[in-house]
Formats: structure tokens, sequence, C-alpha cells
């Protein structure tokens, strides 16, 4: 799918049914999800995340964070738990019409609509985390592992970049995913994978280095999926001898 096509597909599920393009879980579909359990979701969400960071020992320095893809903005109202402030971009424009709605946190919650396969709205070194989560999936590989460069590029030293990622179909042919959604009408949810070597070497070409990888469990039997967290090196010194 084109990155055209990728704007308008979300575009359109964003309008339709963005709770349920978010998460399709059963019974939800056709405005059906609770508002108060879709968000409670993201709190849940955010204390696993917070509690995996610390069980793993993953210290994120001080400074701002990143949502990329945050739909209706789900875990980037819980993010502001635990950061000064943080920036929820997507690509769709009614997601992130209904995100500002719903904000709950004034002016440290931001939301940006970002149209580009890139993420140059935002300076180098900018953020000292940022997070995407069920949403690499949706994009061809090429268009993941950008992304990943530029997570790295938006972090700095020392920061991390949390991401999930498929890695593998396990069940050739599984993919395209999901929803009984014609391609036709532009509400189509892709389902990709980016091969695992790719993503390490876009991560080591980026000055990142994997703090901790786990398998995501949730993934079930069809696809490979794993969270990363990564850490931006801080800047190489140099011996005295090699100056
Ligand atoms: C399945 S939803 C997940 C939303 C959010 N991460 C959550 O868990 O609540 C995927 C989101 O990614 C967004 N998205 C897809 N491709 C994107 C891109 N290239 N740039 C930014 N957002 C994108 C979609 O518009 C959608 O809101």
């Amino acid at each position: 799918m084109d990155f055209e096509r990728l704007r308008r597909n979300w575009e359109n599920l964003g309008r339709h049914d963005p709770m349920w393009a978010i998460l399709t879980a059963p019974g939800t579909e056709g405005g059906k999800w609770d508002e108060a359990a879709f968000f409670r979701s993201g709190d849940e969400y955010g204390e696993w995340l917070r509690a995996w960071l610390a069980q793993h020992g993953i210290v994120v320095p001080g400074g701002d964070a990143l949502d990329f893809g945050c739909g209706i903005g789900r875990i980037t109202q819980a993010l502001a738990a635990m950061f000064p402030r943080v920036v929820g971009v997507d690509i769709s424009a009614p997601m992130v019409e209904l995100a500002r709605k719903k904000n709950r946190h004034g002016e440290r919650v931001q939301y940006v609509c970002n149209t580009r396969p890139d993420l140059s709205a935002f300076a180098d070194g900018s953020f000292a985390f940022t997070h995407t989560a069920i949403v690499l999936q949706h994009m061809r590989a090429e268009y993941a592992l950008g992304y990943l460069r530029e997570f790295l590029r938006l972090l700095r030293p020392g920061g991390i970049a949390f991401f999930q990622i498929p890695t593998a179909e396990l069940v050739p042919g599984a993919a395209p995913m999901a929803p009984a959604i014609e391609p036709a009408d532009e509400r189509h949810m892709e389902m990709h994978v980016t091969p695992k070597a790719d993503v390490l070497a876009a991560i080591g070409g980026g000055g990142g280095e994997v703090v901790r990888e786990e398998e995501d469990r949730w993934a079930g039997l069809y696809w490979q999926s794993f969270h990363f967290a990564v850490r931006k090196r801080l800047a190489r010194t140099v011996p005295l001898g090699e100056r």
C-alpha cells in the first residue's frame, strides 16, 4: 500500500469508528466501545509499561515523550502520568481531532497530525522517550524502518525508544490480517512484518543499542512480534591516543 493510501485508510477509519479501528475487541464494532473502558485500557497499559521499565532497570532521562501513532490518545494520556510533556503524533486528521477533544492534561499533552513518512517536524534530540505500539504493523517495512531511524534521531543521548513491531509471519499468507472491510472502500487495515535483522540494523545504524527485547505473547499463532527498549548511545568518547 502506498503512503497516501495508508493515510486515506486511517483517515476513513478514524472518521467511521475510531475506537474500534484502534482496538478491534469483539463486540465493539459500530461505536460500541465504552469510552471509559477504552481509556482505562490505556491507563492499564501505562502501568504495565512503567513496571516493565522498572523491572528491567531501564531508566529514562528527564525530558519529554513522543507517542507515535497515538490514535485518539489512549496511551498518550497515560504517558502524561510519567512525563512532563507528551506529544502524540498521528497520520489521521480525525483521530488527532478527537484526541484533542479527549485530552485531560491541558498543554502538557499536544497532538500533531503528521502525514509524512518521516518526523522532520521535530528537531534532533528533542525527546527523552519515544513510544509506539500497534502502529508499525500497519505499514510496509520500508516505512516502519524509516520511523525507527527517526525515533533514534529524535532522542537525546541516553534516551529510550520503546516500540512494538511484528517481525515475521508464522503462517504464510496470513497477511493482510484483520477486519472484514473491503480494501476497495478505503478503510483497510493492512498487516505487515519487518524482518528482525532489518530492525536490528536500523537500530545499530541509528546509534542505538538494544537494552531489552521480548516476544509479545498476545501476537498469537500467525505472527511473531517483539517489543524493544533501545537506548540512544551517548556520544562516543575517543581515547586520548586516537585523537
Ligand atoms: C491500531 S491504532 C493504535 C493507536 C494507539 N497506538 C493505541 O494503541 O491506542 C494505529 C494508529 O496508527 C496511526 N498510523 C498509521 N500509520 C501511521 C503513520 N505513518 N504515521 C502516524 N500514525 C500512523 C493510525 O492513524 C492509527 O491511529
